[in-house]
């Protein structure tokens, strides 16, 4: 990289114009930035340039790279094997991670998961994970990397030393709104996913009501921009495009989650959760080269539950990180909300729709996630629903059970809930959970 510097005017007008950068003034920029030597105000006009003008493919390689670099990248090769992680791009309901990463590392795949926290009406995976007592997120690298060699799975939280030029710029872009920009998604998840020291990498991009990307298309043009930066970077990358029309499983909310989490490593997970837990499950079982193709690793996946290896798995990761295995080995000695209350259908029918946008709104309302950056969240609050999309319901019957310790959002959280979800007369089309597969060599539609 050279040593020469810019006029970050220039730059900006130049994006601001429409024009492409080049890697030198990208890695200037980014570097100058992280270097305190450029202000919020005009890292915020190169961003809102960027958002509405579009960054090209090269650019966004150009993003990453500037963005990964401006921390280290983990050295894991002290962990034998082929290190594989998962990404999703969000949703509510969303605990696949806390499922399948057991799983993966019982196959013998080692698995370096460093999460993220709660976003808007989106759960995360570090606030499920602190909702267990004792359990610690916060590790310095050392540590991070003896979990992993003695455990095969480490599940954590962004250290300083990773991807920092994004940590300030993800902030950046929060109040600026630039979040919802395609190749700034990219750059920004896929620094921070080729910093943890991965050779292979599963995505789940969302899409649908619960989603940042609402749109289909929208979330195959993120899925294939983030695959093609994972090749680019030479490790394999093969992401899936998943409904997120409705939530995934029953519970949402942090504590709540990890209980049905339980339920799945138990063998009794709701079909819509094992069906993507098993495919992004067998495909990092296949990427870490512990099976010979994406189907034997999801044979392998279902007999990790089966034979309780998974579970043993999820204790052990719990007991090293400090949290308490007695509420996973029986979850019904957790402490419940103080609120616990059903919300009645006022109608008979079928469901035929669900907001999950509303929905996630609705556990946000009741505690389960943050209004403002430094909000604390509540473990235990959040919902379970009892019906989903196709199911019959009657006048009067619990559609929903909401868990809350500030009783006086019940009111409004029970009319939101009603609100978000539509029943009518006729049953609905059944929903495609899975639509497609991008890897390096294209988009395939998913029929499996
Ligand atoms: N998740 C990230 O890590 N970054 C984004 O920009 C959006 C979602």
């Amino acid at each position: 990289m050279s040593d020469q510097s810019y006029n970050i005017v220039t730059l900006i007008r130049k994006k601001r114009d429409g024009k492409a950068l080049t890697e030198d003034e990208i890695s200037y920029l980014i570097r100058a930035y992280t270097d305190d030597k450029v202000p919020d105000y005009q890292m915020s006009s190169f961003l809102m340039a960027s958002f509405l003008n579009g960054l090209n493919t090269e650019e966004a390689a150009y993003l990453t790279r500037s963005m990964l670099h401006s921390g280290i990248v983990v050295d894991l090769s002290e962990t034998p094997g082929l290190k594989v992680d998962k990404h999703s791009t969000g949703g509510v309901g969303d605990k696949l991670s806390l499922i399948l990463a057991p799983i993966v590392a019982s196959c013998g795949v080692p698995v370096p998961m460093i999460s993220g926290r709660g976003l808007g009406h989106t759960g995360g995976t570090l606030d499920k994970l602190e909702s267990i007592p004792g359990f610690t997120v916060d590790v310095d690298l050392e540590r991070y990397k003896e979990i992993l060699r003695k455990q095969n799975i480490v599940l954590v939280g962004q250290t300083e030393e990773i991807a920092p030029a994004d940590k300030r710029l993800y902030s950046l872009r929060d109040v600026t709104a630039t979040v919802e920009s395609i190749p700034l998604i990219a750059g920004s998840i896929m620094s921070k996913k080729l910093a943890e020291g991965i050779d292979a990498l599963v995505l789940d991009v969302k899409f649908g009501s619960g989603a940042f990307m609402k749109k289909h298309e929208d979330a195959a043009k993120l899925a294939k921009t983030l695959v093609g930066i994972g090749e680019e970077f030479g490790k394999q990358t093969i992401a899936y495009l998943t409904n997120m029309e409705q939530p995934l499983g029953y519970a949402v909310g942090n504590w709540l989650e990890v209980k049905e989490s339980i339920d799945c490593l138990n063998g009794n997970g709701p079909d819509d959760v094992m069906e993507i837990t098993h495919l992004l499950a067998g495909t990092m079982i296949y990427l870490g080269k512990k099976a010979s193709s994406v189907e034997e690793g999801i044979e392998k996946s279902k007999k990790a539950v089966e034979d309780g290896s998974a579970l043993q798995k999820w204790i052990d990761i719990v007991e090293e990180q400090g949290g308490d295995s007695g509420v996973v080995k029986d979850p019904d000695t957790y402490p419940k909300a103080d609120a616990v209350e059903d919300v009645k259908s006022d109608r008979s029918g079928y469901v035929t729709e669900m907001d999950a946008f509303a929905m996630g709104m609705v556990s946000v309302e009741l505690g389960a996630g943050r209004r403002a950056k430094d909000d604390d969240v509540d473990p235990q609050a959040g919902f379970v629903l009892h019906k989903k999309i196709g199911d019959q319901v009657e006048k009067g019957e619990t559609i929903a059970t909401l868990h809350t310790n500030k009783e006086e959002m019940l009111v409004s959280a029970k009319k939101g809930m009603l609100d978000a979800i539509t029943i009518k007369d006729h049953e609905p089309k059944s929903l495609r959970k899975i639509t497609h597969r991008v890897d390096k060599d294209g988009i395939h539609d998913y029929d499996g």
